[in-house]
């Protein structure tokens, strides 16, 4: 089978698991583990903030991120098929107490006019007071779309100029700048705090990072542990991030490349595909995904009128083109 439901179902290498056996460990919720400590400094400094913190899941490091910036009873914009918003089950409401707003872009992105029309930081005792807005790069259900570096700057002028914080969730961030060419910390510049996931295209089993200043990494820290999510010798998973950023950040290239192969063999212009993840819209779904995997090649649905397929570390360039081949033949039955 070549599995291309998503980029988390990579299993470690043997040098990675080599390097995680091999880690030096201490008690992380003392901040002891040497391990985790290098971890959340190196990724601080690569996009240029104060400090980070090293969180099980994209999503608690998402919660953490988007609670530091917006309170109870107060709201964070977002666009509408965002990750925080589809696919953390709630959890900013459930947890932090707050709303959302959202703009829609088909390919997620930054849509200023529209943000600017949904802004509203005081509006008296009846209304939501608008606190942040959030932002996602790359952009997972608009197939993994790159928001230009140019549009997250000017965001960043307007929410400067209005007292408005900005959160990235930048689970996917790696595949931005290696299809952009756009440095780390020019990422990191635009946003005020930053959720990047270890455990999606740099193929480590687990782990994100909550990014920021000292001040909401402290409180971020007391969240985490009040949440469940303290964790004790984990630099063996920390050494398993760090091994990613050594060797799996510039072989992302390779992902994009079999992405565009793909996209190409279901019918997708691959000039639409900035990265790792293309979304085929077919009226026969389920039918796509159920003949793909006949033939040896595991896709997901999303939604009733749409297939995602995500390149990734545990895909050669042979599987792709296999892959491909089969797709292909899928994509040219009737019934789409
Ligand atoms: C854009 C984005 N943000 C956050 C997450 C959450 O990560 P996790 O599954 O580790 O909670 C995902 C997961 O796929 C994602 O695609």
């Amino acid at each position: 089978m070549i599995d291309l439901r998503s980029d988390t179902l990579t299993r470690p290498t043997e040098a990675m698991r080599a390097a995680m056996a091999s880690a030096e460990v201490g008690d992380d919720v003392y901040a002891e583990d040497p391990t985790v400590n290098a971890l959340e400094d190196r990724v601080a400094e690569m996009f240029g903030h104060e400090a980070a913190l090293f969180t099980p899941t994209g999503s608690l490091a998402n919660v953490l991120a988007v609670r530091s910036v917006v309170g109870v009873g107060q709201e964070v914009l977002c666009e509408s098929s965002a990750h925080i918003a589809r696919a953390e089950l709630g959890a900013h409401g459930a947890i932090t107490g707050l709303t959302m707003r959202t703009w829609t872009h088909p390919r997620g992105q930054v849509d200023l006019a529209a943000i600017e029309h949904l802004h509203a930081p005081d509006m008296g005792p009846f209304f939501v007071a608008t606190a942040a807005v959030s932002v996602e790069c790359t952009h997972n259900f608009a197939g993994g779309a790159v928001l230009p570096i140019e549009d997250l700057r000017a965001l960043r002028a307007w929410a400067d100029g209005v007292d408005t914080r900005i959160h990235m969730d930048g689970a996917r961030i790696w595949n931005a700048h290696v299809a952009s060419g756009t440095p780390f910390a020019d990422y990191g510049a635009v946003a005020d705090v930053m959720a990047v996931c270890l455990s999606k295209g740099l193929g480590a089993p687990i782990g994100s990072l909550m990014i920021g200043d000292r001040d909401a990494i402290g409180e971020a820290r007391v969240w985490r542990k009040r949440l469940g999510g303290g964790m004790r010798q984990v630099g063996i998973l920390a050494a398993a991030g760090l091994h990613a950023l050594d060797h799996h950040v510039e072989r992302l290239a390779d992902d994009h490349a079999h992405a565009r192969l793909l996209a190409e063999a279901c019918g997708v212009d691959p000039d639409t595909v900035d990265t790792n993840i293309v979304v085929v819209e077919r009226d026969d779904a389920a039918r796509f995904v159920a003949d793909a995997a006949e033939q040896g090649v595991r896709v997901a649905p999303v939604g009733p009128r749409a297939v995602r397929l995500v390149t990734h570390l545990d895909i050669s360039a042979d599987d792709a083109r296999r892959a491909a081949a089969v797709l292909s033949r899928v994509a040219a039955t009737p019934g789409g």
